[in-house]
């Protein structure tokens, strides 16, 4: 029997996943915000044979969000992808504040507070899973979404920290990123999307590299070759060229 916790499982990503871990034997933790469309991914997972209980909840809701994680039985994967999208409007110069406080809120402190509550139940058990999804603009100052982008590059840095801290505890840290996946908040996104894979793809190998315990996994890889590229040229003309996109 597993038992599996699953944040933004109403659309996207997440839904994929749920539909993708859903199996005889398994538990399925399924978290979101639109209580209609989550009711959907459950009934589909337990169309596949998981036993699935949904929780309708703004994560934003920092301590509340640590409440309920509180309350969960010993996880043996935690998956934190909710996520909000943040390119910022290219006729105004700067973000707006409440903008900005939501994209932090959702892609950064939400998933440290749930692998930090997650984290000392798995590790007493010595044994357990934590994935934290980020994305590929960690690597990337991009200056169509520089809050987004950092909060990315943010998590991205606890997932190194947090996996070294958890080493030793038994516990895996696997921080996902990906490329341009096709979900409604990529469907925002109007610049071009190169290598677009849709979710359910990328659901199939997310799971299936998750198993393996990797500390990254990159979906699709030819953003990893990307980002390699990038990294070995001088930040001035990396700059110079995003300057452009
Ligand atoms: N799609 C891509 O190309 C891409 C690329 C790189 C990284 N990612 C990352 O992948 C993850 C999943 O994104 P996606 O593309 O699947 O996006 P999506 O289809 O927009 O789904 C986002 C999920 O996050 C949930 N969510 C957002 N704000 C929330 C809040 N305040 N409280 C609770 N849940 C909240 C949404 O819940 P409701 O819908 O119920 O509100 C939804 O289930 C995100 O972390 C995103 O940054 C995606």
């Amino acid at each position: 029997m597993k038992t599996i916790l699953i944040t933004g499982a109403s659309s996207g990503i997440g839904a994929s996943l749920a539909r993708a871990y859903a199996a005889d034997g398994v538990t399925l933790l399924l978290w979101g915000r639109d209580a209609a469309r989550l009711d959907a991914v459950a009934a589909a997972c337990r169309s596949q044979g998981a036993a699935v209980t949904t929780q309708a909840f703004d994560l934003r809701d920092a301590a509340g969000f640590a409440k309920l994680l509180a309350a969960v039985p010993v996880l043996d994967i935690a998956i934190f992808n909710a996520g909000l999208g943040g390119t910022a409007p290219a006729d105004v110069a700067a973000e707006a504040p409440e903008v900005v406080q939501a994209i932090a809120e959702v892609n950064f402190t939400a998933p440290i507070i749930g692998a930090n509550a997650v984290a000392g139940a798995m590790s007493a058990r010595g044994t357990g899973h934590i994935v934290l999804v980020g994305s590929i603009t960690e690597s990337f100052p991009l200056p169509m979404a520089p809050t987004y982008a950092a909060t990315k590059a943010g998590l991205k840095m606890f997932a190194e920290a947090f996996g070294i801290r958890m080493e030793k505890h038994g516990v895996k840290v696997t921080l996902v990123s990906p490329g341009f996946i096709d979900t409604p908040m990529s469907r925002s996104v109007t610049e071009p999307k190169p290598f677009l894979m849709d979710a359910d793809t990328a659901a199939a190998i997310i799971k299936r590299r998750v198993a393996a315990g990797p500390r990254t996994i990159v979906v699709p890889w030819q953003f990893a070759v990307i980002r390699g590229v990038a990294n070995l040229l001088p930040r001035a003309l990396l700059r110079r060229i995003l300057s452009r996109v």
